[in-house]
């Protein structure tokens, strides 16, 4: 069976509501008949603004964080429910600036997965290698721990609806994309980690999306590659226009 192609943008600190309804609005007739699906991670004060546009859209709207516990007091945090109540349907989880300034740990980005679960919120798990590591030969070490720590424990049936993307800290926002060699590498070493916790049926079916400076001209030959179901854009997916380029290059042959 064919893995599902994505095209998620992650708008990080941009965007206030009324900006997110247009940009939805500017967006819709530009998608039409992409053949990925069309996810946008908003602020959360933007998520019911743009819910309310994307609807009855093949656009999907989703969080870029949130917080492990059901509710309770921590101060400045959000809850899945509360997220899905104001129109989110997914979230990303462990993104690189959540893990490097923000201090979360895989063992974190665990339990929030666990938690968008069982409120019924997609989550989508980011993990990546940075620069050092990289250079040092610990890509693959990194990834698996990451994996490991962010993803054991979970039962296969849930597994399967958890989208990965893969993101190398060194690529995102520095103009420096993973060729598509080097991506399609890391995309099978992450799937064969899947593998050892799911086993080889389910991992075959998780949908593992690159992530880091995408543009128009990249996502093409980025998500053509056999281990790579689609693409997690930031910078770009702020002009509705790059955007849907983006969109539109990324194809599986059917
Ligand atoms: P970028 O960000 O496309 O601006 O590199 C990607 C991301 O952080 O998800």
């Amino acid at each position: 069976m064919p893995r599902d192609l994505y095209v998620i943008g992650n708008w990080k600190m941009y965007k206030t509501a009324r900006e997110a309804a247009g940009y939805v609005e500017e967006l819709e007739p530009k998608v039409q008949g992409c053949q990925a699906k069309i996810y946008l991670a908003v602020p959360y004060t933007s998520i019911a603004s743009a819910a309310r546009s994307a609807k009855n859209t093949p656009i999907t709207i989703g969080a870029q964080n949130m917080n492990d516990a059901r509710e309770g007091a921590f101060t400045g945090e959000i809850a899945a429910l509360m997220l899905k109540e104001a129109g989110a349907e997914f979230v990303l989880l462990g993104h690189s600036e959540r893990r490097k300034i923000f201090g979360e740990s895989s063992e974190f980005v665990h339990k929030k997965t666990v938690r968008a679960l069982q409120e019924g919120l997609q989550p989508i798990v980011c993990v990546g290698e940075d620069l050092e590591e990289r250079e040092s030969g610990r890509t693959e070490e990194v990834l698996k721990h990451q994996l490991e720590k962010s993803l054991s424990g979970i039962p296969a049936e849930d597994a399967l609806k958890i989208i990965l993307a893969y993101e190398p800290v060194w690529a995102i926002g520095t103009g420096k994309t993973a060729t598509p060699k080097i991506a399609q590498e890391a995309h099978a070493f992450c799937r064969s980690c899947l593998a050892d916790l799911f086993g080889k049926k389910v991992a075959g079916q998780i949908s593992i999306l690159y992530g880091g400076s995408v543009k128009p001209e990249s996502a093409g030959p980025l998500a053509a590659q056999k281990d790579i179901d689609g693409v997690l854009v930031g910078g770009a997916s702020l002009d509705p226009h790059t955007f849907a380029e983006i969109a539109l290059n990324c194809e599986k042959p059917t």
